[in-house]
């Protein structure tokens, strides 16, 4: 077995086709661009970065990478093909991801909400589950192994028969991500996985990423925590306003002036107002 990375040490090798390339993706709502001209890529292997400040796109660039929503012009191929706006076959391609809101099955345990994860790959139709054959029953007890399987990678082995609603917030962030693993993806897809998370879950998150990343999957991870998003990414998007501000390294991106601007901005700006203000006097 290959040791566990836990450092961005070796940048993947990015000199191929990339495995998912977005296009001048454009997505608006009426006269709102929430998404404006976004080029991406992101090869096998790689941890990308997408921040920016609140409002800036991130969820929805997302959403068109994943088939919720059709991007109003642009386009994202996948593996060599154009990815089909379709939830489904997305997730049948490859690209699987969790939601900055978690979607979890709260009444079923975390065992039955990673086997569902599971069930876009196994063939049983309607009919041989209602006879429950040999086909069946051999496809459900190996849905089953791989499920069990994916809680032990991610740490949540002794929950499994938990119901989902009953567990800690951190192991339901965790659970989503083995859900998303039990489809078998190629590029998983995070939505702030780490938001309410405490330091120690936060670092822990972090080393999960790398053992997904070991397994030669590519991830792109959208967060608010610049040192997880600088700790763990080979290359960092920041959006603002739907368009893309700077793209690079982490240390290229968080001494970027744009960047720090991007965040604290508004916050300098009125700084410097009052300066001025100060200096001219209540009356000017
Ligand atoms: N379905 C929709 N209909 C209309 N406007 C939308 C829709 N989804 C998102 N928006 C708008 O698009 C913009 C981008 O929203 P989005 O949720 O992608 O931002 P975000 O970068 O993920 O922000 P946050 O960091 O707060 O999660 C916002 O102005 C939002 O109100
Ligand atoms: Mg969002």
């Amino acid at each position: 077995m290959t040791e566990t990375t836990t450092t961005r040490s070796d940048p993947p090798d990015t000199s191929g086709t990339p495995l998912l390339q977005a296009s001048q993706v454009t997505m608006r709502f009426g006269g709102l661009v929430a998404v404006d001209s976004v080029d991406f890529d992101v090869h096998p292997g790689e941890i990308m970065g997408l921040i920016g400040p609140n409002g800036a796109g991130k969820t929805t660039f997302f959403n068109c990478l994943t088939g919720l929503y059709r991007p109003t012009s642009g386009q994202v191929m996948f593996n060599g093909a154009i990815l089909p706006p379709k939830p489904r076959k997305v997730v049948q391609a490859g690209v699987a991801r969790t939601f900055q809101n978690i979607r979890l099955f709260a009444n079923m345990t975390a065992l039955e909400n990673v086997m569902v994860g599971r069930y876009c790959r196994t063939s049983s139709g309607p009919l041989t589950s209602i006879l429950r054959g040999p086909k069946f029953r051999r496809e459900e007890r190996q849905t089953r192994e791989r499920a069990e399987e994916l809680l032990d990678f991610v740490g949540l082995s002794k929950v499994s028969d938990n119901l989902a609603r009953n567990l800690p917030y951190g192991d339901q962030r965790r659970l989503e991500i083995a859900r998303a693993l039990a489809t078998d993806p190629k590029l998983l897809l995070l939505d702030e996985p780490t938001a309410g998370m405490n330091p120690q879950e936060t670092r822990q998150a972090e080393r999960l990423i790398f053992k997904i990343r070991d397994q030669g999957l590519a991830v792109i991870t959208i967060e608010h925590d610049m040192r997880f998003i600088f700790n763990l990414c080979d290359r960092v998007l920041c959006l603002v306003q739907g368009r893309p501000l700077v793209l690079g390294t982490p240390e290229q991106v968080q001494s970027d002036p744009r960047v720090i601007e991007a965040y604290i901005g508004t916050g300098a700006e009125a700084e410097e107002d009052t300066a001025e203000q100060d200096k001219e006097g209540p009356d000017a």
